[in-house]
């Protein structure tokens, strides 16, 4: 391979753009990068870009929500390597959130190299149901398709129903115009129940027809918790999986974090089986910044 040419960006071309969300497998980025690398600028995020012989062939993202620094990388293997160790090491943080690929245990030894040592992780489950063998059964709800006339009574709702959720839990009016502005964004996708002029449960789904017209995918589901244990969630799920099945789509698919019990039940007893993993790492990276002071 030729020598590799490691740079820091912090705004980035269409070509540079089209070739970093291109690395990889067909979906090497979680959508909050992908988000990142389209609005690298706006956003203040970092992106380090390696290339061999002027090709990219590995970029590292790190993307700060609210006070932490989230990290993924993609591409060739030993230019990710170089891409995450250049990235530490111009974020000089204290710790940070790391999301490693699937086949990512090369990453893992790359940032213990270098100093980082592992405070807490997360697994994160990829949930599949086919909607052929488990066909939507939709439950006697009243529900409506979202309004922005809901927004803060949604935001306050899904804030509560996920307190203590690191991504989840802190949605702003920003947060919402961001992904809702997003192409796939559909307001009939998006299932609300009201007990009076209160949001108390929502499924919120996506089906992205540019990617894939077939899959959908509950993006997010809740309930507040006074209301939990009433079978809303279990309604509202239903009531997802038909608007989606109403567009053709034949597997719905979601993420959850393994240790989240009641959304587990709740997907198990709805036809929802586990295709996949992926972890996060909570990284300190104290001794590493100091070192490279
Ligand atoms: C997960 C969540 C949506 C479930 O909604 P809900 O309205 O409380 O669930 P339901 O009343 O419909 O219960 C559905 C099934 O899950 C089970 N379940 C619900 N809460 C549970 C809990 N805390 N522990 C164990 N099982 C639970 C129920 O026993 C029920 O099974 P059943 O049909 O055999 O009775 C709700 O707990 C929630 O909003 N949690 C916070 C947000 C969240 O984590 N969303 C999912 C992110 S992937």
């Amino acid at each position: 391979m030729e020598p590799l040419t490691v740079d820091r960006c912090t705004a980035l071309g269409a070509d540079a753009v089209t070739s970093a969300l291109g690395l990889g497998g067909p979906k090497p980025w979680s959508e909050h990068k992908m988000l990142g690398l389209m609005n690298l600028e706006r956003r203040g995020d970092r992106v380090v870009l390696v290339r061999s012989d002027g090709t990219i062939v590995a970029a590292a993202v790190a993307a700060r929500h609210e006070d932490l620094w989230n990290v993924e990388v993609a591409g060739d293997r030993q230019a990710r390597a170089r891409a995450l160790g250049e990235l530490l090491e111009w974020l000089a943080v204290d710790a940070l959130q790391f999301w490693l690929p699937p086949d990512g245990d090369d990453l893992w030894l790359e940032s213990a190299r270098v100093g980082c040592s592992v405070l807490h992780e997360r697994t994160i489950l990829h949930l599949e149901r086919s909607l052929a063998t488990h066909p939507p059964q939709p439950a006697d709800l009243q529900v409506t398709s979202w309004n922005d006339d809901d927004l803060d009574a949604w935001i306050a709702a899904n804030n509560e129903a996920f307190a203590g959720h690191l991504e989840q839990g802190v949605w702003t009016r920003a947060t919402f115009a961001e992904r809702s502005s997003a192409p796939w964004f559909d307001p009939s996708l998006f299932v609300v129940h009201h007990d009076g002029n209160v949001v108390d449960a929502w499924c919120w789904c996506k089906v992205d027809t540019a990617t894939d017209p077939d899959r959908g995918e509950i993006y997010v589901i809740g309930v507040t918790p006074d209301h939990q244990g009433r079978r809303l969630g279990s309604g509202l799920l239903e009531a997802g999986c038909a608007a989606m099945a109403s567009r053709g789509v034949r597997t719905v698919d979601l993420f959850v974090e393994s240790t989240n019990s009641a959304a587990l039940a709740l997907y198990a007893r709805h036809g929802f089986t586990t295709v996949g993993a992926v972890r996060a790492l909570h990284l300190d990276t104290a001794q590493h910044s100091a070192s490279a002071d």
